[in-house]
């Protein structure tokens, strides 16, 4: 009965050196967590500030604390521009300031009418504070959505878009992030009322502040072959790009300046956007075909697709050119990059993706029958922003019958203006010998 004693002891004893070893090394499976249970690692921290902080429509304010001068207490970007002109200047050039033109506008002006919720719906994005809204929606003890008018409405700064308090602004408090080492456009001039000081948190600096309003739920959003109609988040974050640390902020809002340029930015398009043309000429041979260029469209800087929505197109064009540098007739060629849905016949129809993901390549190859009246290639790239807008989207929206007189001109002029966004990023000519 002694015997199996001390078999036990060394049993034992050799696991519970097995498990101190194993701890030492190996110490993640086994270590308590080393903060309190209730406290968030920074991830979670992270996605419950933004959860919270972009519930939209954005609640109303409520009044503006008694300490608040007049300019603190409002929400225009005018005022915010008083003390902050810097920023002022830059929002007023950007996209985010123009999220109620006329495209979106004209659309919304008659869904305020007929289907308000969904008027709602486009402003959580496009003008997302409750004092942009007219209405507010209540859900009612029975589960239905009853809708009141809201009397903190203001018709000016609906159609401001996405304005400073979208971002900075809740509770009448002002939100922002780390003070910079190199503050732009500050230093305030001593006793500037400063709105009761501001909460800082580096969130503000992290690509997930941005993502509901550029990127679709991907489980219960609309997707066409798989993918959401707009997955630009999902995109950076599957990049090199989200693996270094590179947010949205750092290229979009780099020295935190405020004028998120993009797709319709030639300059910024052409710094991000690598593209090298070459001639392929064996006219020694004089078949069909022999003759030939290649034109490589490398997404360098971009930190998602190169384009990532489905509206633009970007025309990669090649032709040959006789002595006079014309075209030759029937030898222009074109290859299309972007990503091609549309909504036809009740559905989404994908016609094709030819979309440039972070570090990669497109190379388009165009062929010709040599000719002797041809002196040279051209080869260019014209980018197209507003494209799906300009060819479907807006002339089968001017079909509609029922539509406001106003709204009806609003999208004559989106139409118009969409037709106006293109510019040329590349355009080669190339002698031939
Ligand atoms: C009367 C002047 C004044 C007005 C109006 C004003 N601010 Fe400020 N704001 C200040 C001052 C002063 C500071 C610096 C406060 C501090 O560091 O504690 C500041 C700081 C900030 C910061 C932090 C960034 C930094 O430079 O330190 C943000 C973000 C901000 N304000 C947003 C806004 C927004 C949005 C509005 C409009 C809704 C607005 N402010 C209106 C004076 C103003
Ligand atoms: C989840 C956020 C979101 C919602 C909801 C949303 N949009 Fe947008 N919308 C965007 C973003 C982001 C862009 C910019 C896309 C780009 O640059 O290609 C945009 C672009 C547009 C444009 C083209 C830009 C312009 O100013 O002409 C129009 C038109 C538009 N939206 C209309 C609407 C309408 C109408 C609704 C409601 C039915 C709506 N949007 C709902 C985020 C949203
Ligand atoms: C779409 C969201 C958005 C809008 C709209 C917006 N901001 Fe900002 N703002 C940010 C973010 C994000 C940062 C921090 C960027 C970073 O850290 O790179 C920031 C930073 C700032 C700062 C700190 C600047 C610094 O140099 O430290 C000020 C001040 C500010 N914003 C004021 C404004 C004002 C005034 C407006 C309107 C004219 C405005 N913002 C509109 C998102 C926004
Ligand atoms: C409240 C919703 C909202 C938030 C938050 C937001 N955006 Fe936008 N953004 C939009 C909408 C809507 C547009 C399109 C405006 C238009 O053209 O009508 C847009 C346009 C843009 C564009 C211009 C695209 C083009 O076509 O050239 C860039 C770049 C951009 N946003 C980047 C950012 C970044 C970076 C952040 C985070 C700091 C951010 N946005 C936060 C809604 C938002
Ligand atoms: C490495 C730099 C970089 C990063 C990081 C980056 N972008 Fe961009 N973004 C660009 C460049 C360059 C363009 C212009 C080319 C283009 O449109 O694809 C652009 C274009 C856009 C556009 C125009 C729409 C379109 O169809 O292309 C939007 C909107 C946008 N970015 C939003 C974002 C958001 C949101 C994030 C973060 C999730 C982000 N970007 C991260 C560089 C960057």
């Amino acid at each position: 009965m002694h015997r199996w004693k001390p078999a036990l002891a060394a049993t034992l004893l050799g696991g519970l050196l097995l498990f101190l070893l194993i701890r030492f090394f190996f110490p993640w499976p086994f270590t308590e967590p080393t903060q309190p249970p209730s406290a968030l690692s920074p991830r979670q921290d992270l996605e419950a500030f933004v959860k919270s902080y972009w519930q939209t429509p954005i609640a109303l304010q409520g009044p503006p604390p008694p300490s608040y001068s007049k300019l603190e207490a409002s929400l225009s970007p005018e005022a915010c521009g008083s003390c902050h002109a810097q920023q002022h200047a830059d929002w007023k050039e950007s996209l985010h300031s123009r999220a109620m033109g006329p495209g979106p506008w004209g659309q919304i002006i008659d869904l305020t009418r007929n289907s308000p919720q969904e008027a709602v719906q486009c402003m959580t994005c496009h003008a997302p504070l409750s004092e942009q809204i007219p209405v507010l929606l209540k859900t009612t003890k029975s589960g239905d959505t009853a809708q009141e008018k809201n009397p903190h409405f203001d018709p000016k700064l609906q159609l401001q878009g996405i304005v400073c308090a979208a971002c900075h602004v809740r509770n009448n408090e002002r939100f922002g992030p780390p003070k910079a080492q190199s503050t732009m456009g500050a230093p305030y001039p001593p006793g500037t009322p400063n709105h009761g000081g501001v909460q800082r948190t580096s969130h503000f600096e992290r690509a997930e502040f941005c993502r509901d309003c550029h990127q679709f739920d991907p489980e219960n959003g609309v997707l066409v072959n798989g993918k959401p109609l707009q997955d630009t988040y999902r995109e950076w974050k599957t990049s090199t790009w989200a693996k270094d640390g590179a947010a949205c902020q750092d290229c979009h809002m780099s020295n935190r300046r405020h004028l998120w340029k993009g797709i319709h930015d030639r300059e910024w398009v052409k710094g991000a956007v690598r593209v090298e043309s070459q001639v392929k000429n064996n006219t020694a041979a004089g078949a069909p075909g022999s003759l030939g260029a290649t034109v490589d469209v490398v997404n360098a800087a971009v930190g998602h697709k190169f384009p990532s929505y489905i509206t633009p197109k970007v025309f990669v064009r090649a032709a040959l050119l006789d002595d006079r540098d014309q075209i030759l007739r029937g030898t222009q060629q074109e290859r299309v990059i972007g990503w091609d849905a549309r909504f036809e016949a009740g559905e989404w129809k994908e016609y094709f993706d030819t979309r440039i993901s972070p570090g990669e390549k497109f190379q388009a190859i165009f062929e010709w029958t040599p000719t002797a009246r041809a002196r040279k290639i051209r080869a260019w790239v014209e980018v197209h922003p507003d494209h799906f807008y300009h060819v479907y989207f807006y002339p089968a929206y001017l079909q509609g019958e029922h539509l406001n007189p106003e709204g009806r001109k609003l999208i004559e002029k989106a139409l118009k203006d969409s037709g106006n966004s293109h510019y040329v990023i590349f355009n080669e000519l190339m002698p031939l010998n």
